[in-house]
């Protein structure tokens, strides 16, 4: 994570404020002043303001151009090219968080962030979690690199293809595994808004044909690595939704897809057999947003699968909308506990 502490004030820069101010507004930033304030209090000098203002308005995220992006109440370090951790993630920071703390409290939770990125969702659940093992994974050097600053001393941080990398002795071990894999599909790639499609790594978006190629070799091997009864949690799209809890259940992994309006959050969250019990594989067939009689979530309409630009804007909205309750419980869960902010 990153220093909060302001490095050029804008006390010390009156005449720069107003400035930097109609260059990101004649740039077309809708939240300029905001901007503009945050610029100026990450900068340490007027000729990085100055930097930091250009390279905004040529267009990178505003979280690549200051270095950071608030994600549960933490100040994440972002690294040009890093993936920007979307408020939405939130909601499968929730979800991850609440099955883990539903753990027998006698032993630590195993959990585990594949496809971790800036380890924006590790770095979370750790600090909801306090006392957890915690390990995570990306296959880009760059991101591996802001990980292990994000995550420190609180887990480890490992460079390869999904479960590669890992080390063995966690097959079998694994409470929790949370996996915001890509999931726009190939062709929706060029409808994204140009701050991910020109400034985010491809294989950070890039899900391919239908967008669930890394979800299913995710899912694929999980049963593998889970320990009895644990649970593998992906961020999805609404209209992706009964698709990947498919691919889970023919993956032996018992499924159901849960929602948040306010967020604009699909989670498919996946549970491994219990100790004792036989897999599932290949014999569920209903999609996940199907309703189970009495418990399980609200019916909604069984969405269109398949490739869908819609869905994968959807993922980069950057809402900032206020939370609110979360219909379609699949998981003792409330909201997710609001992390505590860094002093500003
Ligand atoms: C949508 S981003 C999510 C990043 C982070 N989990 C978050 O929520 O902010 C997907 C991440 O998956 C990583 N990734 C893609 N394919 C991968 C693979 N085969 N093995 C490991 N990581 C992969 C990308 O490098 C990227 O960091």
């Amino acid at each position: 994570m990153v220093d909060s502490s302001p490095l050029l004030s804008l006390s010390s820069s009156p005449s720069l404020y107003p400035r930097v101010v109609s260059e990101l507004r004649t740039a077309g930033c809708v939240f300029a002043e905001d901007e503009a304030r945050l610029i100026l209090s990450a900068a340490r000098t007027d000729g990085e303001a100055r930097n930091m203002v250009a390279r905004r308005v040529a267009g990178l995220p505003l979280e690549h151009v200051v270095g950071w992006a608030e994600f549960c109440g933490l100040r994440i370090a972002v690294d040009t090219g890093v993936f920007v951790p979307r408020r939405r993630t939130e909601f499968l920071v929730g979800q991850a968080a609440a099955l883990a703390l539903a753990l027998p409290s006698a032993r630590r939770a195993v959990v585990v962030d594949l496809c971790c990125g800036s380890g924006a969702v590790g770095a979370a659940l750790a600090t909801v979690l306090g006392d957890v093992e915690l390990h995570a994974a990306d296959i880009d050097p760059a991101a591996v690199r802001c990980a292990r600053r994000n995550i420190g001393s609180g887990g480890a941080v490992y460079e390869g293809d999904l479960y590669e990398p890992l080390p063995r002795e966690l097959r079998g071990r694994i409470d929790v595994l949370v996996a915001n894999a890509p999931y726009v599909p190939t062709g929706a790639i060029a409808l994204l808004p140009g701050e991910a499609r020109d400034h985010e790594a491809r294989v950070a978006l890039d899900g391919g044909s239908d967008g669930l190629d890394v979800q299913r070799r995710v899912a694929a091997a999980a049963a593998e690595w889970l320990a009895p009864g644990g649970h593998l949690l992906v961020e999805t799209s609404e209209r992706q939704a009964a698709r990947t809890v498919r691919t889970f259940e023919a993956a032996g992994l018992s499924a159901q897809a849960v929602e948040c309006d306010d967020l604009d959050a699909t989670v498919v969250v996946g549970t491994a057999p219990a100790a004792g019990t036989a897999p599932t594989a290949g014999t569920a067939t209903t999609a996940g947003l199907a309703p189970t009689a009495g418990t399980g979530p609200t019916v909604r309409p069984t969405p269109t699968v398949g490739p869908d630009p819609a869905g994968s804007t959807g993922l980069l909205s950057r809402g900032r909308g206020p939370e609110g309750p979360y219909r379609d419980r699949a998981v003792p869960a409330g909201p997710p506990r609001r992390l505590p902010r860094r002093p500003a």
